[in-house]
């Protein structure tokens, strides 16, 4: 089996796939990360005969071109990017710059050195882009997105994740460069920055902090367990046809504010003698985010019957195994805090 290259593979969900990847004893990766503040190292093992790691930017043309070539890469599986909503309203230029321009650059080089290859290797080839739900934009209360749902994105994330999306479906359309998209719905697991809901909320409760709700905490998301979504993602580029997109939702819908009060009842009970439980007397509603989408749904039947995916049905179970990593890696999350001292992001100034 040829090496992978997989581009952010030090942050939350990069790790995870790096992690489960190297359970199989062939599997050869080369990760490139630019190890930004939501970047681990330490989640990832150190390197070996099988993990070579590059502390490099996607947007380095000449440093991907090398890449490619020196370690005769036969996948590519892409998720480095910018990815806190609540930052992007911040900074969108920024989101742009690596998510959409990173990702052209990536599949600029990735045909370069695809189209110089023989027949069996084109063949075998995969780029693999890790998208979002985000994309397509908001639900009501009813419905699922499906293959083939229009693109409405409506926050400058999401918005930038679409462009990377345009990007790779046209270079299937246009080169012929074997792509794959696999769309995913909100991720819970280890090592996720303390910026997004669930480390957030574990954080705040265990120093017992406020937790921040947007609104009215009626927003309601999709929960899947990143070692889900590794399992799709290897499926994908083992199984899936190149052209295809993949939509893989945890099956779980959840409104924020009851994520809030799971993740304090964890807390509750894993740290019995925290002096400020009961946790939901922390919750507070706090004013919404700009654009906040009111819901998000993927239908998952084309992953089922193609690749033989499924989502596993434990998400109270998997929360509160998630909840004690946290508790567990106290270290690890008081190390976040160099980069992020969990101050409220992305409420934009009217200027003038
Ligand atoms: N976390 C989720 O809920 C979720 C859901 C659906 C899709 N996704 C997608 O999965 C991918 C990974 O998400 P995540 O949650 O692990 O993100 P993350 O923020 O935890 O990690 C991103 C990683 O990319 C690296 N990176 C950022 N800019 C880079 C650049 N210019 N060059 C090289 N490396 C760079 C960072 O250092 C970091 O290690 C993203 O593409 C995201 O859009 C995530």
């Amino acid at each position: 089996m040829g090496t992978e290259l997989v581009t952010g593979g030090a942050g939350f969900l990069g790790g995870a796939y790096v992690r489960n990847r190297l359970g199989e004893p062939d599997a050869k990766l080369v990760v490139l990360d630019k190890l930004t503040y939501a970047a681990s190292r330490d989640a990832i093992p150190a390197e070996s005969d099988r993990l070579a790691f590059v502390q490099g930017d996607i947007v380095d043309a000449s440093l991907v071109g090398d890449l490619l070539s020196r370690f005769d890469i036969e996948r590519i599986v892409h998720f480095a990017a910018e990815t806190h909503v609540d930052r992007s309203i911040d900074d969108p230029v920024a989101f742009a710059a690596t998510n959409v321009l990173g990702t052209a650059v990536l599949l600029d080089q990735a045909r370069r050195w695809w189209s110089g290859r023989d027949r069996t290797r084109r063949d075998r080839f995969r780029f693999v882009q890790v998208s979002t739900d985000e994309v397509f934009g908001q639900l009501g209360s009813e419905g699922r997105f499906r293959v083939g749902a229009p693109y409405a994105p409506r926050s400058p994330y999401a918005a930038s994740k679409a462009g990377a999306d345009h990007f790779v479906r046209a270079f299937h359309a246009t080169y012929g460069l074997p792509t794959i998209v696999v769309t995913a719905s909100n991720l819970f697991g280890p090592y996720q920055f303390p910026e997004k809901l669930i480390p957030l909320l574990t954080a705040n409760a265990i120093e017992g902090r406020p937790l921040p709700i947007y609104g009215d905490g009626s927003h309601v998301r999709e929960w899947l367990h990143v070692d889900d979504l590794c399992r799709g993602i290897t499926l994908a580029w083992r199984r899936g046809e190149a052209g295809r997109t993949y939509l893989m939702g945890g099956g779980q819908e959840c409104a924020n504010r009851r994520v809030a009060e799971a993740v304090c009842d964890a807390v509750d009970r894993l740290l019995p003698s925290l002096p400020h439980r009961p946790c939901r007397s922390l919750i507070t509603y706090v004013p919404d985010r700009p654009g906040h989408d009111a819901r998000y749904a993927l239908d998952h039947e084309s992953a089922r019957r193609e690749l033989g995916w499924c989502p596993s049905d434990d998400f109270a179970e998997r929360l509160e195994a998630t909840v004690r990593w946290y508790i567990d890696h106290a270290e690890w999350l008081r190390g976040t805090t160099r980069h992020y001292d969990r101050r409220r992001l992305g409420q934009p100034r009217h200027e003038g």
